[in-house]
């Protein structure tokens, strides 16, 4: 059996109950970690519970938890609930994230707030209920050199500019500098936080961009590595930056996007 990086770990994975955030869960549990599997309302509850049903069968353990991560009172619940029933929380991944795209001039008020609240909002308040915990129990060195690690879920439009997703673009630069103030501010206390720039991975969110032959070929052009990416691109990424095989990286994205950021468009122009 492989090792497990991550026993006596637990982790809260927002957005768990599909895409990226399901990948997450399974990967961690695989790990060893006990995952709390967000989802945001009563909606997902199922898709949640399928999830959780797939990592027990697989020997991994965990919860379910409703939650809309943009909401204060619901987010501390989720904290307080964890920790009461598993004693502590060792990983955050802060991957919950939606998209609302519209051409700027018709973007709506609501568009704008729904992105910014769940993909920034959502962001910093479970990173403040996970830093508040790191902070109250400190390192235990049997477990882990770090007192907690975050993982933000960002995207490569962190720096790379979207026309008809100027809130969604704003969310992630957002993260992007959110997740390098607290890295800075918490590194002394051996807090670990860090991002995850996905490119694209074939998931619920960005459907219609793979999902026909012809949509896929022309996503293509924008990835020199000529694959689209799978969540478990991403999920093993989540697991190097939870463990002690990544303790010195801190502060830092990492691009998982089959060379997305490279400027394809450049190679045979310019
Ligand atoms: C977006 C996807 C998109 C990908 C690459 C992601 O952050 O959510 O819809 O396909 O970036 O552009």
């Amino acid at each position: 059996m492989a090792e497990k990086k991550l026993q006596n770990q637990v982790a809260i994975i927002t957005g768990a109950s599909s895409g990226i955030g399901t990948g997450a869960a399974n990967a961690l549990a695989a790990a060893g970690a006990t995952v709390v599997v967000n989802h945001p309302v009563a909606a997902t509850k199922d898709a949640a519970e399928m999830v959780l049903a797939a990592i027990k069968a697989a020997g991994g353990e965990g919860i379910t938890f409703q939650c809309d991560v943009s909401r204060e009172e619901e987010v501390e619940k989720m904290f307080a609930e964890t920790i009461a029933r598993f004693g502590t929380i060792d990983i955050l991944v802060n991957n919950a994230g939606l998209q609302r795209d519209a051409a700027f001039e018709e973007m709506t008020l609501e568009q704008w707030n729904t992105v910014l609240s769940v993909n920034l909002t959502g962001q910093f308040l479970c990173a403040r209920a996970a830093v508040r915990e790191f902070l109250r129990r400190g390192v235990v060195p049997q477990k882990s050199k770090a007192a907690g690690k975050i993982i933000c879920m960002s995207s490569v439009h962190e720096v790379i500019p979207w026309a008809g997703h100027a809130n969604y673009a704003a969310s992630k630069g957002g993260i992007m500098l959110m997740m390098k103030s607290i890295a800075q501010e918490f590194a002394p206390k051996k807090i670990r936080i860090n991002s995850i720039a996905p490119g694209a991975i074939k998931t619920p969110i960005n459907h219609d961009a793979w999902a026909t032959a012809q949509a896929e070929e022309k996503l293509l052009q924008l990835i020199p590595y000529q694959r689209v990416g799978v969540v478990e691109d991403i999920a093993a990424a989540v697991v190097w930056l939870a463990s002690d095989d990544s303790d010195y990286v801190n502060g830092t994205t990492l691009f998982v996007d089959g060379g997305m950021t490279l400027y394809p468009g450049f190679s045979e122009n310019g």
